[in-house]
């Protein structure tokens, strides 16, 4: 493989990620974030994301990598990649500002004769390639310079929690573009993927029977939807499981026996279908209200995907209701939440469920008590006035609680140690919002269990 240049605007989730798998394939990656703190860090060598496999990597990748806070100039041949952040406008619709921000500046940095494909790794909203391609070239005619600047859509799809292996094994690259010369350049960049010719890092080490993913090429508008159908989809699969548990309870099923028994049918699938608190995270909120904010711009009501939001609120809702029944006066009581990531394996508290929890009970007179394994930096850092106490330890935790939640899904809150637990505790409950828990494990340390749907 030749290596190639590439620039990444933007070192948040996407960006750090994908340049690090670009940069241990053996190409030069520019990794560019006006955060002067998160380039001081990753200078250091230390990721600035909480990802599984990352650290590895980005050793093993150190040699063709230079952080920076500003874009250097851009000539010859190489790839820009625009990985900012698009945040919800009031309206819903996608923030484009940042996106805007950074093609401006690589369009006042492109050189005479330059042959770039600038690349929007960042979801956007439809016409989003067509408008960076126009930011970029009135800039270029504007300042007299003649290039050959290429644009495409790139939809990035990891997940994450686990956003390297999604990196390293995708389940498809999609392509928008009108260019060939940006699908031709963006083959070359990704083959290493494409052809899975690099040695996989010990720590992320190929799925069995993981087959080459496809590359799609598309226009540039079916690209950007794709991404936004995509997590429309996700967000709805899970409120779908979440609309039936509260269904399920009031019938007397077990939602969790339900899920694995449609789960098998192969046209439904075994994954997202796990009732609980509800989705949140950066994407999922944001990327539904700019659907939904995409449709009415068309006049046109996206349903389902309205219903999919409601329903998300009303499941971190059934939550509290759910702790509110048990307790009868949440004034005064101390309850302790287990996890404030939005999900396992990541530090991200964007729109955590843990947030709405943390709002609702302490609004309701409860004193709230935390512990992540992971994320409890980022929320002083990022939420430092949040109305909590922070535990080092499960069962620091649970001293004097009138009640434990399981907010989040980490692993290791599957085997918690519940005998010191409910020494420590003033109540009994256990409250598990993700159904994580063995019921009877939670009895037999003589606690009273209370899940989702079952
Ligand atoms: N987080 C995910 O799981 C995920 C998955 C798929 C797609 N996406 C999409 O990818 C995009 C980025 O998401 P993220 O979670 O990585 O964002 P992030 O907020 O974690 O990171 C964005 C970074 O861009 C930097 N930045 C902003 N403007 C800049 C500029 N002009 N020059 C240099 N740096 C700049 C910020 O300082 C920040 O560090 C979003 O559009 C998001 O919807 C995210």
């Amino acid at each position: 493989m030749a290596p190639m240049r590439v620039t990444i605007i933007g070192t948040g989730y996407v960006g750090l990620t994908t340049g690090t798998a670009l940069a241990y394939f053996g190409h030069e990656v520019t990794f560019v974030d006006k955060n002067p703190e998160i380039v001081e860090r990753l200078r250091a060598g230390v990721p600035t994301i909480h990802e599984a496999g990352l650290a590895e990597i980005m050793e093993a990748g150190r040699c063709s990598s230079v952080f920076r806070t500003d874009i250097p100039e851009l000539s010859g041949t190489g790839v820009v990649m625009i990985a900012v952040g698009t945040p919800s406008k009031r309206n819903g619709d996608a923030d484009l500002s940042f996106v805007d921000a950074a093609a401006t500046e690589v369009a006042d940095l492109v050189q005479p004769g330059a042959r770039l494909v600038v690349v929007n790794k960042s979801t956007v909203p439809v016409g989003s390639a067509r408008h960076v391609e126009g930011i970029i070239s009135r800039r270029l005619a504007a300042r007299g310079v003649e290039a050959e600047v290429h644009v495409a859509s790139n939809p990035e799809f990891l997940a994450e929690g686990r956003a390297v292996l999604d990196t390293l094994y995708p389940d498809r690259i999609v392509i928008g573009t009108e260019s060939p010369i940006a699908t031709g350049l963006l083959r070359e960049l990704y083959a290493p993927i494409l052809e899975q010719t690099f040695e996989p890092p010990p720590g992320s080490p190929r799925p069995e029977r993981y087959e080459l993913p496809p590359l799609i090429t598309t226009t540039p508008t079916s690209a950007e939807l794709t991404k936004y159908a995509a997590n429309s989809f996700l967000a709805t699969k899970i409120s779908f499981i979440n609309e039936f548990s509260v269904l399920a309870e009031k019938v007397g099923a077990d939602i969790t026996e339900v899920a694995r028994a449609i789960g098998l049918d192969q046209r439904i699938g075994p994954r997202f279908l796990q009732a609980g608190i509800g989705w949140g995270g950066s994407c999922f909120g944001k990327d539904t209200a700019a659907v939904l904010a995409l449709g009415s711009a068309y006049d046109y009501d996206l349903q389902l995907v309205r219903s999919a939001v409601e329903v998300n609120r009303r499941q971190r809702m059934f939550v509290v209701d759910k702790l509110q029944q048990q307790l009868k006066v949440l004034r005064g009581t101390t309850i302790g939440l287990l996890g404030l990531a939005f999900k396992g394996n990541t530090d991200d508290m964007r729109d955590s469920p843990a947030l709405t929890l943390v709002q609702e009970l302490h609004e309701r007179g409860a004193v709230l008590r935390v512990h992540d394994p992971v994320a409890m930096p980022s929320a002083k850092r990022h939420f430092p006035d949040l109305p909590v106490e922070y535990a080092d330890d499960e069962v620091q935790l649970a001293c004097g609680c009138d009640a434990v939640v399981v907010v989040t899904d980490w692993d290791q809150y599957r085997r918690l140690p519940l005998e010191r637990m409910a020494a420590a505790m003033r109540g009994r409950l256990v409250l598990d919002a993700r159904n994580l828990l063995q019921r009877q494990s939670v009895t037999a340390a003589g606690l009273d269990y209370v899940g989702i749907g079952r």
